[in-house]
């Protein structure tokens, strides 16, 4: 090898205070893991002696505990974009110790391009291979790795030994070309390749390998629950009678599902139904259901930009290499997020809602208006330029406390405006081609849970006028009721 083999603390060293790091990875697969647990080390040293060390941070998505965690447990972080989903980090945003960046992850590549955010000084890449001649191969994610790569002026270089260097070929790397020079990107179809499997890096650039032999840090995801289970097959039935309306061509459309629990059990279910033919996958995650979907043949394709799965369903695909590869495909966000792509496919997406309101506007991110929780992530890259867009969330949480649909989201992510269907475990509202009014009926008499139906009733026959009939003193007082006594169930309307 060419390059200088160093320690992660080594590593660490090279890193200084302001200097603004982008990764590779989405979600936690694909991350690097040890270069940042000794930078956090060295913050927290630095930060004793009073010395500052804080850095910008440009990920795919969310990463596992050893970036987002460490780093902000050792307060070493002074911007971060554009998703995230740690307990920790989540803490630092909310309390303003680190500035959050929410953006539409097909978005992050062109801004950072584009000079809308500033260029990173380094770029660390987890790769399973590195050429003498500057060639890499990435692990199970790849996020925005070709952009960061291209633009940082070093990068560092963990070797993971722990991805055999056969997942060479299950990239697609492709970088858009800026406007006025952009063209179409050449996809027609899910299992369409448009780019090499590696990204090329200048070799002089690399300033340091670092060998490691890790697992990614996916969570387990929680097993699915009766509320979970009958999301999906609510979501699993509609698309079923829409095959039948013909609404749906008999080949079926690709789709794209979510991040999350409630993602995972839609795609479980809808392989269980016998009417939806084995279906392609165009996705930003690539979760477990979708390793158990093909395994079973339900699904017989599925591009992503990572492979989100636990361990064991990882080793799964590494073990049956030879029948997977050809199944999977990995791509950048700006491919696999691309609202030009989801228009063109068709895509089916059904992503997962914190709190939806009953005229269809969608809360993706914000606990009860200002708590941000992980970020819109590819939710509107994908809902907005659907085929059909379909929102799905449990109708209640904290032991029912909490209507996930209330008068008015307590901040709006997506608009009723792209959003077709909502979907929780008590049915089914299709909002097409109706009025907000109308919208509301629907909604209230099919998806909330039965204790607020009256409520939101109540709500409706406020004697507001006007197209969406929203009485603007009262339109939070759920949430207001939450804040004040612990349960949205007491809100009193007569006192707004
Ligand atoms: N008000 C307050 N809290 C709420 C809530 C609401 N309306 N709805 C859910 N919550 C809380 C839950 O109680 C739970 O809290 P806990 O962590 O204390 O247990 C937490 O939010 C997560 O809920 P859960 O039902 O476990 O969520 P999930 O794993 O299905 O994820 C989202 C749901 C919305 C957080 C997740 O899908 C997300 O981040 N979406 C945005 C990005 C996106 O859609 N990406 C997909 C594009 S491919």
């Amino acid at each position: 090898m060419v390059y200088s083999k160093i320690t992660a603390d080594e590593a660490a060293a090279l890193i200084k205070d302001g200097d603004i790091i982008g990764f590779s990875g989405f979600t936690a697969a694909g991350c690097p893991k040890e270069v940042t647990k000794a930078l956090a080390k060295r913050a927290e040293e630095e930060h004793a002696k009073g010395n500052p060390l804080k850095v910008g941070i440009y990920t795919g998505a969310s990463t596992g505990d050893s970036i987002d965690g460490y780093l902000s447990r050792a307060h070493a972080i002074k911007f971060r974009t554009p998703y995230q989903s740690n307990k920790d980090m989540r803490t630092e945003l909310n309390n303003h110790d680190a500035h959050y960046f929410d953006l539409h992850l097909s978005e992050l590549q062109q801004y950072i391009r584009y000079g809308f955010l500033p260029k990173p000084d380094l770029a660390i890449l987890e790769v399973c291979e590195i050429t003498d001649d500057g060639k890499v191969f990435l692990t199970s994610g790849v996020g925005i790795a070709p952009t960061v790569a291209r633009m940082a002026d070093r990068v560092i270089i963990e070797l993971n030994r722990y991805h055999p260097r056969e997942i060479e070929g299950m990239h697609d790397i492709y970088e858009l070309a800026d406007p006025p020079h952009r063209r179409e990107i050449p996809i027609y179809k899910p299992s369409d390749r448009i780019g090499v499997p590696y990204i090329q890096i200048d070799p002089a650039k690399v300033v340091g390998v670092v060998e490691t032999n890790l697992p990614n840090e996916v969570g387990a995801f929680t097993p699915q629950d009766e509320v979970t289970t009958r999301i999906g097959e609510n979501v699993a039935d509609f698309l079923s009678n829409e095959m039948k309306a013909g609404r749906i061509p008999a080949s079926f459309l690709p789709v794209q599902s979510g991040v999350g629990n409630v993602a995972n059990a839609v795609l479980g279910a809808m392989g269980a139904n016998p009417d939806i033919p084995p279906f392609e996958i165009y996705t930003e995650v690539i979760q477990d259901s979708v390793v158990k979907l093909m395994a079973e043949g339900n699904a017989k394709f599925a591009s992503g930009c990572s492979l989100t799965v636990s361990t064991p369903a990882l080793e799964e695909i590494y073990k049956n290499l030879s029948d997977f590869k050809p199944k999977l495909l990995l791509r950048p966000q700006e491919i696999s997020n691309s609202p030009e792509i989801a228009r063109r496919l068709g895509l089916i997406s059904i992503n997962t809602a914190l709190e939806a309101d009953i005229f269809g506007n969608i809360n993706s991110t914000h606990v009860l208006g200002t708590k941000m929780m992980n970020g819109i992530g590819g939710s509107g890259d994908f809902c907005r330029n659907a085929y059909l867009s379909i929102f799905t969330c449990p109708s209640v949480t904290k032991e029912g406390k909490i209507s996930a649909i209330v008068p008015m989201v307590s901040h709006l992510d997506h608009s009723e405006h792209s959003v077709k269907i909502l979907i929780t475990e008590h049915g089914i509202a299709d909002l097409r081609g109706k009025s907000p009014i109308q919208k509301a009926e629907v909604i209230i008499n099919n998806c909330v849970d039965p204790s607020y139906r009256d409520l939101l009733n109540d709500y409706l026959k406020l004697g507001q006028k006007g197209h969406t009939p929203q009485k603007i003193s009262a339109a939070l007082a759920f949430h207001d009721t939450f804040i004040k006594t612990g349960d949205m169930h007491n809100v009193n309307w007569g006192a707004y």
